[in-house]
Formats: structure tokens, C-alpha cells, sequence
């Protein structure tokens, strides 16, 4: 008998085996993709160093990224990806046995890792009737919750809702957290959108509170694998110790790399500003579509690229995603990888004209009134 692996998650193997060529539209990617032109941005690739002494990543990357987050440098560590900004926090702060907070629905990975590294998992709900929120009004409840938790994880823009918590959601729960002794980490991938920009960064909230993200989603830059952790210097230390221990350090040239497209101020500005749209526009025609979709409703976003749909009572989100892909070419993704059985995670940032065609292709498979058996 093989023994089960010790790290596995099911939602990034399916994400994995699912294949372009299987796809006329994409209603499914959680971020953007972007055609990037460096010469047009003027980056000369020939400069890029080959290798930077630094461990805690592209030493102008890390000071950039802690002004923009009103830190010290010392306060940042370059990561590989938002991933390997999770995988860290999780290693260095988590151990065999230790209980762990996990919001759901829920973006899995960091779940499977802490899993895998031997945690005791204590469910948050979020629920639909309550627009997502977590449940913070029952401060005494919220602590019951969090006894004896090593670490809270949470995503602020949450996905798959897209739901936002604000500034007095976001001390609540750190204030809670402090109380318990828990540290708090919030994954802020999503507030990389320009649409997002309202939404608060939980960095600084306290003396436990992490945060970690990257120029994944908003930027399509996710082959770089450029992320990064933030918070108080003891506890970066510590995720610095098992970068030292797990990965070495990240990539120079990626990380020189951002630090080149993000030197270039206008640019990146307008860029935002060409994201910010494209976004908006998308999350105004998914909603269009779910309010039209008499059988479908859905919590509107507030930030990020993606919904949870909510389907019809009885129905499988792994059932609608496959007849969506058989009968119409559409990539969606069951709510069951979220911990949401019945729903699908609908995506919106693949540019007006391709989401509107997917929405097309999409109302087909629906009307054709088989999409559910
Ligand atoms: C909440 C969240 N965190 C992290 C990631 C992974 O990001 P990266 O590509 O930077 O590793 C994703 C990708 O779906 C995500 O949705």
C-alpha cells in the first residue's frame, strides 16, 4: 500500500490537468493574463544581474515593496510567488498538532500545507446569506473559535468571493487574534487591483500580523514568481530562516525584473488604470449575467476578478463545469474545491470582448437545459 502524500491539493491537480486546447473561453483564471512587451517598456534584459547576495530577495524590489506598504525594508521577504510566501509562513510558524484557523469557502493551497506539516484545521464560515462576511459581530464566539489557534489564515479580497473586509473587520480580527495569541496571516493577492484600492492592508495591525502576496493576478506576472511577505521583523525572520532551510532565496532576475516595470511610474500607472477598467468592466457583465440567469445568483463582488455562482438547488459545481467545458468550451471551476459544494467560481478578467463571449457560450450551455444532468 502507498502511503498518502503528505502534501496534496486537489484543486491546483485539477487546475494542472486541465488544458488550453480543451477551452475556446476562460471563465475560470483567478487573475489576468497580459501580453507583456519589455523592450516597449523600455527593460534591457541584457542588464539583468545574474545573481544578488541578498537571501531576502532583489534588495531595490524589497525596499520598494516596503515603502509601497509603509514598512521597513527588514519588515519584507521576497518569496517565490504568493504561494511560496504561504508555504514559508506556514512552515516557520506551524507545528505537528498546532490548531489552524482557515476561513471557508477558502482558497485551498495554504490549507493543504498546513495540513500536510501535521495541523489540527478549526473552520470560519463564511456564509452567502450573510454576503460572505465572516462572523465578527459575536466577538466571544469569534474567540471560542480561535482558542488555542497557532495561526489564522485569511484572504483579503477573499477568494473565491471577491468579498472585502475593511479596516474595522481587519482589527477586529487582528485585536481578536492578538487576544488569543494567535498570529494572523492575510493574503492581499487581490488587493493588487487597481479596483481594489480602497481595500486596507492588514500590514502593521499588530505586533502578530503578517501579510503576503504577489504580481500574480493583477499584473499576469505569475511566471516570475515574484511575491513577498510583511510584517514585524521577528516573525519575518522566522520565515527568512526557513527560506534559508527550504529554498535558498527566490530568482534575481524576476525580482530585478519587477523592480524594472514598477521603476517606471507612468507606465505603471497607466497600466493600472487599463486593468482597473477591463476589470470593472468584467465584474459589471458578470453580474449582468448571473441577475439575468433567472436559476443562478450570486453575491456581487466587490474586488478581484471572481464570484462564487450559486447554482440551482441539487446541482453539482463539478457537474456544470464539465458540461461547460464538453457541451460549450467554457473553463469554469466547481465550488466544490472551495469548500462551496453547489456553486462554480465564475471569472471575469479576460477582457470585455472574451468575457462577454464566454458569457455567450456560457447562457448556450445553460439554455440548452441539459447543463445539469
Ligand atoms: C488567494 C491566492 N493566493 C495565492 C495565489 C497564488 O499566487 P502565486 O501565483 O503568486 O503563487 C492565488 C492564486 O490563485 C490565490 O488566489
Amino acid at each position: 500500500m502507498t502511503a498518502p502524500l503528505l502534501f496534496h491539493d486537489p484543486y491546483i491537480e485539477w487546475v494542472q490537468q486541465q488544458r488550453a486546447e480543451w477551452f475556446d473561453h476562460d471563465l475560470g483564471a483567478s487573475g489576468l493574463v497580459l501580453a507583456w512587451d519589455w523592450a516597449a517598456w523600455g527593460v534591457d534584459l541584457a542588464a539583468a544581474p545574474a545573481d544578488a547576495p541578498n537571501g531576502c530577495g532583489y534588495e531595490p524590489l524589497r525596499c520598494r515593496i516596503a515603502a509601497r506598504l509603509g514598512v521597513r525594508p527588514e519588515q519584507v521577504l521576497l518569496a517565490p510567488g504568493c504561494t511560496g510566501a504561504n508555504a514559508l509562513v506556514l512552515a516557520a510558524l506551524v507545528r505537528r498538532g498546532d490548531r489552524v484557523a482557515v476561513e471557508t469557502p477558502v482558497y485551498s493551497p495554504p490549507v493543504s500545507v498546513a495540513r500536510g506539516l501535521g495541523a489540527k484545521l478549526v473552520r470560519l464560515p463564511r456564509r452567502a446569506d450573510d454576503g460572505w462576511r465572516l462572523d465578527l459581530a459575536n466577538r466571544d464566539a469569534f474567540m471560542r473559535r480561535l482558542e488555542g489557534c497557532a495561526l489564522l489564515f485569511i484572504t483579503n479580497p477573499h477568494n473565491p468571493t471577491g468579498q472585502v473586509l475593511d479596516a474595522a473587520d481587519l482589527t477586529r480580527i487582528a485585536s481578536a487574534c492578538a487576544a488569543a495569541g494567535t498570529v494572523l496571516v492575510v493574503d492581499e493577492i487581490y488587493r493588487e487591483f487597481p479596483g481594489a484600492a480602497g481595500v486596507p492592508s492588514a500590514v502593521g495591525l499588530g505586533e502578530r500580523v503578517l501579510v503576503t502576496s504577489s504580481v500574480t493576478k493583477a499584473y499576469g506576472l505569475g511566471g516570475l514568481r515574484v511575491g513577498w511577505i510583511a510584517g514585524p521583523v521577528d516573525l519575518v525572520d522566522r520565515c527568512a530562516a526557513a527560506n534559508q532551510a527550504l529554498l535558498g532565496r527566490g530568482s534575481v532576475v524576476g525580482e530585478w525584473l519587477v523592480d524594472q516595470l514598477m521603476e517606471r511610474e507612468d507606465r505603471w500607472r497607466a497600466l493600472r488604470e487599463t486593468i482597473a477598467g477591463r476589470v470593472e468592466a468584467g465584474r459589471a457583465a458578470a453580474d449582468a449575467f448571473v441577475r439575468r440567469r433567472g436559476e443562478l445568483d450570486w453575491v456581487r463582488t466587490e474586488a478581484g476578478v471572481c464570484g462564487l455562482v450559486k447554482l440551482p438547488a441539487g446541482m453539482s459545481g463539478h457537474v456544470l463545469a464539465a458540461r461547460a467545458r464538453e457541451r460549450g468550451r467554457v473553463f469554469l471551476v466547481p465550488g466544490e474545491f472551495f469548500g462551496a459544494p453547489g456553486y462554480v467560481r465564475l471569472s471575469f478578467g479576460a477582457g470585455p470582448a472574451r468575457v462577454a463571449a464566454g458569457l455567450a457560450a456560457l447562457d448556450a450551455v445553460l439554455d440548452a437545459g441539459t447543463a445539469m444532468r
